[in-house]
């Protein structure tokens, strides 16, 4: 069996082209037409019931796109969209992508071929999709400049002010930051909230304090190596999300600084594991479920009325307080 892809590819058209050929040929030149027309002849392509009513029929499936299928933060969000979907007669086709721009189209391909109605991404980016109109696309957990997509996702300025808050009130001065990939704007904010609250309490920053990480494990781990490394002291650390401050547990521990006797962790997300690791760890509890379910809600509502109004909606977030952190206390534990 041909797919659209190999017959677009032969014809040296797009996709969205040859499906538009196939629905509604008055909307195709002639020329390209009969290019398309003679492909599909001798390529064999027999366009399925779904492609041949693309304009009117659903497919009652939605991508769900994530960068990290591995990370246990967004197993939450999933099933919050899986909920919704479910008991509004919506499949999910879950897409892991990696960071990948070419696994990401191949997911934002189906969308034009109509074998997916929507995608709700998980990253920071809208996959092209082309086709006509309102890009069935919603952005969950993570948000882009673009007006026309819908999102929903915490306050990250905020939520990092409330962790440094509480650091801040325990003493603490010599405050590190492990931050995200700057090409997410939620990254960007969970360091401009480490800032402001240095900031209202009077602290320089120190951009030795600063390490970027990819929001694994073991960049939790390197980071915590690197500070180490240098002789500048710090005496808590803020994770811009769980499980590099998971990593950076770990890898305090293997050095044998007490956490929290001498350094506090604080994280960001709180997964399931968070009140599990030793001590348990402090952190941003994300409405996970809440922003599965919302993103999902808000996907119906696009693809019922493709003229909706797009919104970006903010939901809470709360500090979670557990073992990892503790009152600065003088001397050692500063490591300094
Ligand atoms: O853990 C992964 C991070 O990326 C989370 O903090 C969440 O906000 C997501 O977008």
């Amino acid at each position: 069996m041909r797919t659209v892809k190999e017959i677009a590819a032969a014809a040296g058209v797009s996709v969205a082209t040859v499906s538009r050929a196939l629905q509604r040929p008055e909307v195709v030149s002639e020329s390209t037409r009969q290019r398309i027309h003679e492909v599909v002849k001798r390529l064999g392509y027999t366009p399925n019931a779904l492609a041949r009513n693309l304009r009117t029929s659903r497919t009652r499936l939605i991508v769900a796109l994530v960068p990290d299928i591995a990370n246990p933060f967004f197993s939450e969000v999933i099933r919050g969209i899986e909920q919704v979907a479910h008991e509004n007669g919506y499949s999910v086709l879950l897409g892991e992508t990696q960071g990948s721009l070419v696994r990401e189209q191949a997911y934002a391909d189906m969308v034009a071929a109509r074998q997916a109605d929507g995608i709700i991404t998980m990253s920071p980016r809208v996959p092209a999709i082309p086709i006509d109109g309102r890009l069935p696309v919603v952005n969950a957990c993570e948000y882009v400049k673009d007006k026309d997509i819908s999102s929903v996702y915490i306050d990250n300025v905020a939520a990092a002010v409330a962790a440094m808050d509480y650091l801040v009130a325990l003493g603490h001065r010599e405050i590190a930051f492990f931050a995200g990939p700057a090409s997410s704007p939620i990254c960007v904010d969970r360091e401009q909230g480490y800032r402001l609250a240095l900031q209202k309490a009077g602290i320089e920053p120190d951009p030795s304090l600063t390490v970027v990480g990819d929001f694994s494990i073991e960049a939790g781990e390197r980071a915590v190596d690197l500070l180490l490394s240098q002789s500048r002291p710090f005496s808590a650390v803020f994770c811009s999300n769980d499980e590099m401050a998971i990593g950076a547990l770990r890898a305090l521990s293997a050095r044998g600084v007490r956490v929290p006797e001498d350094v506090s962790v604080v994280g960001f997300d709180d997964i399931r594991f968070a009140r599990y690791t030793s001590p348990s760890l402090t952190t941003i509890a994300q409405p996970k479920n809440a922003l599965g379910r919302e993103a999902m809600s808000m996907m119906i509502e696009l693809l019922n009325d493709p003229s909706v109004p797009s919104r970006k909606r903010v939901l809470s977030a709360d500090l979670v307080v557990r073992g990892s952190t503790a009152p600065r206390s003088g001397g050692s534990s500063s490591r300094s």
